[in-house]
C-alpha cells in the first residue's frame, strides 16, 4: 500500500488535469448502501422491480415507496473526509473535475459546504444518473425539487408537475434509459483530455459510466483506483489503493494541497 501511495503521490505531481469518477463506494462510510456486494441494495430488492421506467409504469406507489424511503436515509447522511478532500481539491485546482454515478448529491453538499461564499460552487460535480433530491415530470419532462414526504396512499397522493399535473418521478437515470446526453458528452471530454482518472469506489460494472475512465487511459492518461475489492479496471490502473475512500483520498490529497 505505501509504495502504491508513493506511486499514487507521484502520478498526482505529474498530472495538469484530472477527472474523479466517482461510485457508491465513496458514500458507504456516510452511511449510504452500495448496490452490489453482500450488502448492496441489488441483495435485498429487485432493480427491474423499482428502477426501471416499466417498474414505474407498471406500479408507481411501489416505486416512489423505495424511492422516498432511499431519500430520507439519504437526508440522514453527510459527505465524508472522501467527498470533502474531493471538492477542496476541485476548489483549489480548476482543471479537476467530479464525475459521479452516485444519486445521493453528498458531492454536492461537500462543495456547497466547502465553498460556503461561492455561489454557485466550482467544485460541483457532473451528475451521470441524476439526483435522487429533484424529480422529473413523466409527462413534461419539467423538474422540481423532491419533497421529502412521499403520501403513496393512492395514485393521487403522489408527487404531480408544478406546470402540467403530470405525475412526477424521481430525477434519476433507470435500468434501460438513456443518459442526458450532453452531461455524458461533457464527462468523456474532459475524461478524454485528462492526463489522470481516480476511479473510486465503483464496480465499473454499469456502462456507459464505466467507460469515462477509459476515455482517460486511451488517450494515454493514467488510472488510479481507490477501491476496497478489485473491479475490471484494476489491471489497468498504475496505482491501486485498496483501502475505503475516505481515509485513502484524505491522505493522498492532503499531501497534494501542500505541494501545490
Ligand atoms: P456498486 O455497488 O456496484 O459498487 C460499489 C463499489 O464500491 C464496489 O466496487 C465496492 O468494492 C466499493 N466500495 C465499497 N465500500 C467502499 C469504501 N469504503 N471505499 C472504497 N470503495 C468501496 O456501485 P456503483 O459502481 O456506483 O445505477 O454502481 C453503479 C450503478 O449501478 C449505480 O449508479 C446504480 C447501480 O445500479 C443505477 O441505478 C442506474
Amino acid at each position: 500500500m505505501n509504495e502504491e501511495l508513493e506511486q499514487a503521490q507521484t502520478l498526482l505531481r505529474a498530472a495538469r488535469s484530472i477527472v474523479a469518477v466517482t461510485g457508491a463506494g465513496i458514500s458507504a462510510e456516510s452511511g449510504v448502501p452500495t448496490f452490489r456486494g453482500s450488502k448492496g441494495l441489488w441483495k435485498s430488492y429487485q432493480p427491474e422491480e423499482l428502477a426501471t421506467p416499466e417498474a414505474f409504469a407498471r406500479d408507481p406507489l411501489t416505486v416512489w415507496e423505495w424511492y422516498g424511503w432511499r431519500r430520507g436515509l439519504i437526508a440522514t447522511c453527510s459527505p465524508n473526509s472522501g467527498h470533502r478532500a474531493l471538492a477542496r481539491l476541485a476548489l483549489s485546482h480548476p482543471e479537476v473535475t467530479i464525475i459521479t454515478q452516485n444519486v445521493d448529491g453528498l458531492h454536492v453538499r461537500a462543495a456547497q459546504e466547502e465553498a460556503a461564499d461561492i455561489d454557485p460552487s466550482p467544485a460541483l460535480p457532473i451528475e451521470l444518473h441524476g439526483s435522487i433530491d429533484r424529480d422529473r415530470c413523466s409527462a413534461c419532462d419539467a423538474r422540481q425539487p423532491g419533497s421529502q414526504e412521499i403520501d403513496i396512499t393512492s395514485i393521487d397522493t403522489l408527487p404531480r408537475c408544478d406546470r402540467c399535473s403530470g405525475l412526477m418521478r424521481p430525477d434519476v437515470v433507470w435500468f434501460g434509459e438513456a443518459l442526458d446526453e450532453m452531461v455524458l458528452d461533457r464527462a468523456f471530454t474532459l475524461a478524454h483530455s485528462a492526463d489522470l482518472c481516480f476511479v473510486v469506489g465503483t464496480s465499473a460494472l454499469v456502462h456507459p459510466a464505466a467507460s469515462v475512465p477509459l476515455a482517460t487511459l486511451h488517450n494515454g492518461g493514467k488510472l488510479i483506483e481507490i477501491n476496497i475489492q478489485e473491479t475490471a479496471l484494476t489491471p489497468y490502473a498504475s496505482a491501486t489503493l485498496a483501502a475505503p475512500a475516505g481515509s485513502v483520498l484524505t491522505t493522498l490529497l492532503s499531501g497534494y494541497d501542500n505541494s501545490a
